[in-house]
């Protein structure tokens, strides 16, 4: 996974704390009762589908990702924990190998942003789901971006993990959408919400610095930036010097919405 498919609080470039269903998936879990059957879409290393199963257990969890190695972490991490009511398999969310009308719920974290159709993974979604099944998705918005303090050279770079991501086939402001996607791929009583993810420790802060280190360090980025003109090797480096200047604040302060939304399958497909 890149830099920027890792983007969030667990990225690859540094984990300053693992991802946790009660903090992820707390819109989500008053749906969730014992029994149940549930989907984590693009699972990763399986940290939130541990979560989820034990709140379903005697019901049985799922996590797929495209991903081979995420795989293999997510069922390591499953055996150490000792959660025997998951699994885990490789699978692109787009394409997904279970039967129609299978599942009770649908969880997917991190996930919609990366998906260059959003439409198609959720009719995928939606085709497994039982009628009256529940979906939950949540995902960052990187335009809503608070900086203090703030400065030219740090917006430019934000910007210039966006373009990446857009690149990539990705969304960088799929948090403010997901309302919309839902509703258009035919969930029911669909609503929607917002948290943040703040830094404003010296831990968090340097965390920060480090992930936007990694984007701008990262080749690709530096061959697209010269071939399209987004940015120079010169402004590159005052970007990486200006992150590092802004972790060394005592009072540094970042924080960016994750946004998320649910709904239901409808009782006919
Ligand atoms: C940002 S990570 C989030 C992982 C996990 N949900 C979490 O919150 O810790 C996004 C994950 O989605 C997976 N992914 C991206 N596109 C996918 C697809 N089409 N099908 C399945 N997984 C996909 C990636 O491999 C990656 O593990």
């Amino acid at each position: 996974m890149s830099a920027v498919e890792g983007s969030g609080h667990a990225g690859d470039t540094g984990r300053f704390r693992q991802r946790d269903a009660d903090v992820e998936a707390a819109f989500f879990l008053p749906f969730l009762q014992p029994g149940m059957t549930l989907l984590d879409a693009g699972c990763g290393p399986g940290s939130i589908t541990c979560g989820l199963a034990e709140r379903v257990a005697p019901g049985h969890v799922t996590g797929v990702d495209a991903d081979p190695a995420r795989i293999e972490t997510a069922s390591s991490y499953a055996s150490d924990a000792g959660t025997g009511n998951v699994a885990f398999l490789v699978a692109d969310v787009n394409d997904l190998p279970f039967d129609d009308a299978v599942f009770d719920a649908v969880f997917a974290n991190g996930l919609i942003e990366h998906l260059p159709d959003p439409h198609k993974g959720l009719a995928e979604m939606k085709r497994i789901l039982k009628p009256e099944g529940v979906i939950g998705v949540r995902s960052p918005d990187w335009g809503s971006a608070l900086l203090q303090p703030d400065a030219e050279p740090l917006r430019h770079s934000i910007s210039l993990r966006n373009r990446l991501q857009r690149h990539r086939g990705g969304h960088p402001e799929a948090g403010r959408r997901l309302r919309g996607l839902l509703i258009e791929a035919g969930f029911l009583g669909v609503s929607a919400g917002a948290s943040a993810e703040s830094h404003g420790a010296d831990d968090e802060t340097a965390e920060g610095a480090r992930y936007m280190h990694s984007i701008l360090d990262d080749p690709e980025l530096a061959r697209l930036a010269r071939e399209h003109g987004w940015a120079s090797v010169d402004e590159i480096e005052e970007m990486r010097l200006a992150w590092t200047a802004w972790a060394a604040q005592p009072g540094a302060f970042a924080a960016f919405f994750w946004c998320h939304a649910t709904g239901r399958a409808p009782t006919t497909p």
